[in-house]
């Protein structure tokens, strides 16, 4: 089995979500969370962006043993300065230096030709290895370069010193078969002496952050970026704990495993969202409130009998107590039956019939029937009788 890092962006990309601003103690308590989750590097800031990053990227450094800790530089040297001040304290440091070689980000955003693009790499990333043992790029907006030229920016930053190589797709625009053949691609071109760990970065603008970092692992990546509850800029990151339950659920498919603690799942997510204030859609994978709720009374009948048949994820797996049939006007007589049973009515068969036939049709005036519906229900049916 291939082994696939895990790398966080929580505190960095995560933290470009709209309107989510972690303070230095959050951070930490996150950062420790995550060590905790088994995550193996951990991108904690943007050293240069400001004093409380700086500062939030130093504490993270002193406070966790085990992960690798990472800074952000763009290519400017006082960046990478900036980021090996704050990360001297950390038992793993790693930079994460970036430049844009899509052809938008060339002409409108760096003002650069593509040759000065290609020189700024290699100066700044050899720059970089001066100061760091591991070393990571990216070319910012990679899905939108043309083919032979990211190569060419690869293939720079890895003779420059590079041993980590990510490959953004930074305005979500790839889909699984051009993400995953980006990886082929390079990965069969790149010449290098030293070992070179590929890695994928995507964003969720049409809804495939998760399959791209999945399609990267199938092409070759041994490292997946991504962040707790996929928070991110715009539509947000590819959510780590996706990608983690996938591998491991689709073993046979992938191959491969992470170090994720799989039962910590559910306490890093709540722990996420209670900080950055960003609630977790009900639906969400994995983590979502009905992720393990069964309310048609098919489904219900089929998960009593056996969990196998509409549960791919046992609920214990990932921290999540149980799994939940709620009470709707879809569900059926085998969930209702269990339900009441659970409250302490034992129905005789008549009994049942009538209770069953009364709950349809209050099930039909309410979104949800509660449990003290129910008791209402047969409250007000010994009264009359
Ligand atoms: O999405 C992106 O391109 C980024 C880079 C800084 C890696 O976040
Ligand atoms: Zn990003």
């Amino acid at each position: 089995m291939r082994k696939i890092q895990f790398f966080d962006t929580t505190l960095r990309d995560g933290e470009q979500t709209p309107g989510v601003n972690f303070n230095t103690k959050e951070k930490v308590q996150i950062a420790r969370q995550l060590e905790k989750w088994g995550i193996d590097a951990i991108e904690a800031g943007f050293p240069i962006a400001s004093v409380g990053d700086f500062e939030a990227v130093q504490e993270i450094a002193r406070s966790v043993k085990r992960m690798t800790v990472v800074g952000l530089a763009r290519c400017q040297t006082a960046d990478i300065d900036r980021a090996y001040e704050a990360l001297k304290e950390a038992a793993h440091p790693q930079i994460h230096v970036f430049l844009a070689t899509s052809p938008v980000h060339m002409e409108f955003k760096l003002k650069m030709t593509p040759d000065e693009v290609i020189a700024s790499i290699k100066k700044h990333v050899s720059y970089a290895r001066t100061k760091f043992e591991k070393v990571q790029f990216s070319p910012e907006d990679a899905s939108r370069t043309e083919r032979s030229f990211l190569l060419k920016a690869v293939q720079t930053a890895i003779d420059a010193g590079a041993t980590i190589i990510n490959v953004p797709d930074t305005v979500g625009y790839s889909n699984p078969t051009e993400y995953g053949g980006i990886f082929k691609y390079l990965i069969e071109n790149i010449e290098s002496k030293e070992e070179i760990i590929f890695s994928s970065h995507c964003h969720d603008d049409l809804g495939m952050a998760t399959a791209n970092a999945l399609a990267a692992v199938e092409n070759g990546a041994g490292r997946v970026e991504g962040t707790v509850n996929g928070i991110g800029e715009r539509a947000g990151n590819t959510a780590l704990e996706e990608v983690a339950l996938a591998l491991y659920i689709r073993k046979d498919l992938y191959q491969a495993e992470s170090n994720i603690v799989l039962n910590e799942t559910k306490r890093m997510s709540d722990l996420v969202s209670r900080l950055s204030g960003v609630a977790i859609p009900r639906n969400k994978a994995i983590i979502g409130a009905n992720a393990y709720a069964h309310e048609s009374g098919i489904h219900q009948d089929g998960v009593l009998k056996n969990p196998d048949t509409y549960e791919i994820i046992t609920p214990s797996l990932v921290g999540v107590n149980t799994n939940s049939l709620p009470l709707g006007k879809l569900s059926g007589r085998h969930a209702f039956a269990t339900k009441m049973d659970s409250l302490g009515y034992q129905l005789a068969e008549e009994e049942l019939k009538d209770a069953f036939k009364r709950f349809k049709s209050l099930a039909d005036k309410k979104k949800q029937v509660t449990e003290e519906d129910l008791i209402a229900l047969m409250v007000g049916q010994s009264q009359e009788t």
